[in-house]
C-alpha cells in the first residue's frame, strides 16, 4: 500500500488547502487526547479519525465519546469520518499521532503503540506530508525512534520527502476550566518552515495561542518536565505527610501556615496514579540512564509516590486493629477507584494497589465508584464494584472525591458504620468536619 502522490510541494499553501477543504488531516489514536483534537480540527477542516479499536470507532460513529468526556454536541456539525481502515488515511496530508505511551511493569517505556502507529502512517505517507506527534515521549524519541520507522516503511527519506513535528498535549480530563482551546500549546518542527506550518495549524484551533519551542527535543523535554515537576512536588508533600503523622500534626494545617509566605508553593499529598504524572518521569529517567546518568531525585520521588498506597493500607489496618477489632472480620468501604475525581479512567489507579494491599490482610473491602466502568475494572484488575454502599463498615477510605460524594457528611458516614469506625481521608476533604469519628487525613 502507498499513499497518493502529493508531490514534493512546500508547506506554504498547505494550511490554506486544509482550510478550504482541498486537503485532509488525519488523527491517529482517538482517546482522551486524540478525539478532542480531532473534533477541534474538524470544526475547521476535513478530518479522518483513525483508531485500531473497532468498538470505540463504532461509538464515535454514533456521535458519542467512548470516554464520556465530551458532550454529544461536540460532534455536531463537524467534518469528520471515523475509521479503523488504514487505507482511508491515504488521502490525508497531515497526520497527528496521539497513541498511548505507557511503561512496562518494569517501568521502562513501552513504545509499542507509537511504533505500530508510525508503521501504519508510513504505509500511507507521501512526499510533502507532515507527521505531528502528540504522544508524551522522552527527548529525542520523535527523531531517533519514530523517523526511522517512517523512513523504512514508506520508502521515503526524511527530511527531504516529508516533515515531522512535535506538539505535546496538556489536556486535563475532567477539568472544565483549563481546556484544549484556552491553554497555550507548545509546537515544534524539524525546520523553520515546518514550525511555521504547525504553529499556524494549531493557532487555527487554540484560542490561547502557541509557544514555538526551539527544537523538537526541547518540546518533548518540556512536556516531560511539566509532569515530573508535579510528581516531585507531590512526592515531597507525601514524605512530609508521613513525617507529620508521626508528629501528630496535620499536613494541610502545616501547608496552610507555610503557604502564607510569598514564595511557598502549595502542593498537597495524595496518590499519584493515571497514565501521565506517574508514568512520564520514567520516560525521562530511562533516557537519562541510557545516557549514563542515573537520576536520584526523580526516582526517589517516584518511589515515595508509588509506595503511598501501601502506606495508607497499612495505616488503615493499624487503626482498625488498635480498636481491638479482628482484622479478618473487618469490613472497609473504599469511595472512589478511578485515578482521579469525576473521570472514568482507571489506568494505573493507585487506589487499586491500596485495595489489593488491604485484601492481602484478608479484610472485606467494598469498592464504590459512580464513574468507573465495571467491565473495565474486572478486565483490568479483576475487581468488582459494590452496586450500593452497604453498612457496618469498620473503616471508610475516601480515596477519590467524586462530585457524587460532596453531599456526604459525618452523620451519613456514621449511619453506614459499625461502632467506633475509622475514617481515612486521603483527600483531606473532611478536615475539621468530623467531630465524633476517628478521623485520619493524609
Ligand atoms: N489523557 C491525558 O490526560 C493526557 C494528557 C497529556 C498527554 N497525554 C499523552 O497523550 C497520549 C495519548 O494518551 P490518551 O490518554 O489519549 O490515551 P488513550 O488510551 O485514551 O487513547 C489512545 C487511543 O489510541 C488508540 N491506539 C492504540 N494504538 C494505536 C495504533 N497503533 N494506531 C491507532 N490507534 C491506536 C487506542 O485504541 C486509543 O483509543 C499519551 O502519550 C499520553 O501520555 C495524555
Amino acid at each position: 500500500m502507498s499513499g497518493a502522490n502529493h508531490g514534493s510541494v512546500g508547506l506554504n499553501t498547505l494550511m490554506d488547502d486544509l482550510l478550504t477543504g482541498k486537503e485532509t488531516l488525519a488523527v491517529v489514536g482517538l482517546g482522551y487526547v486524540g478525539l478532542p483534537i480531532a473534533l477541534a480540527f474538524a470544526g475547521k477542516m476535513n478530518v479522518i479519525g483513525y483508531d485500531i479499536n473497532q468498538k470505540k470507532v463504532d461509538i464515535m460513529q454514533s456521535g458519542k465519546d467512548p470516554n464520556n468526556e465530551l458532550e454529544d454536541d461536540a460532534f455536531v456539525g463537524k467534518s469528520i469520518r471515523f475509521t479503523t481502515t488504514i487505507e482511508d488515511l491515504s488521502e490525508a496530508r497531515v497526520f497527528v499521532v496521539a497513541v498511548p505511551t505507557p511503561v512496562t511493569r518494569f517501568n521502562v517505556p513501552n513504545l509499542g503503540p507509537l511504533e505500530s502507529a508510525s508503521g501504519d502512517v508510513a504505509k500511507v505517507l507521501s512526499k510533502g506530508d507532515v507527521v505531528i506527534y502528540e504522544s508524551t515521549v522522552y527527548p529525542g524519541c520523535t527523531e531517533e525512534d519514530c523517523v526511522p520507522i517512517l523512513d523504512a516503511a514508506s520508502g521515503l527519506q526524511f527530511p527531504n520527502d516529508y516533515k515531522v513535528a512535535y506538539s505535546p498535549e496538556r489536556i486535563n480530563p475532567g477539568d472544565k476550566v483549563h481546556t484544549l482551546t484556552n491553554t497555550i500549546k507548545i509546537v515544534s518542527g524539524c525546520d523553520e518552515e515546518t514550525l511555521d506550518f504547525v504553529a499556524s495549524l494549531y493557532e487555527s484551533i487554540i484560542e490561547a495561542g502557541v509557544f514555538r519551542a526551539s527544537s523538537i527535543k526541547v518540546a518533548e523535554a518540556a512536556k516531560i518536565v511539566e509532569n515530573t515537576q508535579r510528581d516531585l512536588n507531590i512526592a515531597l508533600m507525601n514524605e512530609l505527610s508521613m513525617i507529620f503523622d508521626r508528629l501528630d500534626i496535620n499536613t494541610l494545617d502545616v501547608i496552610e501556615a507555610a503557604g502564607t509566605k510569598w514564595n511557598f508553593q502549595k502542593f498537597t499529598p495524595g496518590l499519584v496514579g493515571g497514565h501521565c504524572i506517574g508514568v512520564d518521569p520514567y520516560y525521562l529517567t530511562h533516557k537519562s540512564i541510557e545516557l549514563g546518568y542515573r537520576p536520584e531525585i526523580i526516582l526517589s520521588g517516584r518511589k515515595v509516590n508509588d509506595n503511598l498506597s501501601k502506606y495508607v493500607a497499612k495505616k488503615t489496618i493499624q487503626k482498625i486493629a488498635s480498636k481491638g477489632k479482628n482484622i479478618n472480620e473487618a469490613k472497609v468501604l473504599v469511595l472512589g477507584v478511578t485515578f482521579k475525581e469525576n473521570v472514568s479512567d482507571i489506568r494505573n489507579s493507585k487506589v487499586v494497589d491500596m485495595i489489593k494491599d488491604l485484601r492481602s490482610y484478608s479484610l472485606q473491602v467494598d469498592i464504590h465508584d459512580p464513574h468507573a466502568n465495571q467491565s473495565e475494572l474486572e478486565e483490568e484488575y479483576q475487581l468488582t464494584l459494590t452496586p450500593e454502599i452497604g453498612s457496618h463498615y469498620d473503616g471508610i477510605i475516601l480515596a477519590v472525591m467524586h462530585k457524587e460524594y460532596l453531599h456526604f457528611d459525618e452523620a451519613y458516614f456514621k449511619s453506614i458504620s459499625s461502632s467506633d469506625p475509622v475514617f481515612m481521608d486521603i483527600k483531606s476533604a473532611y478536615l475539621g468536619q468530623m467531630k465524633d469519628m476517628d478521623y485520619w487525613a493524609l
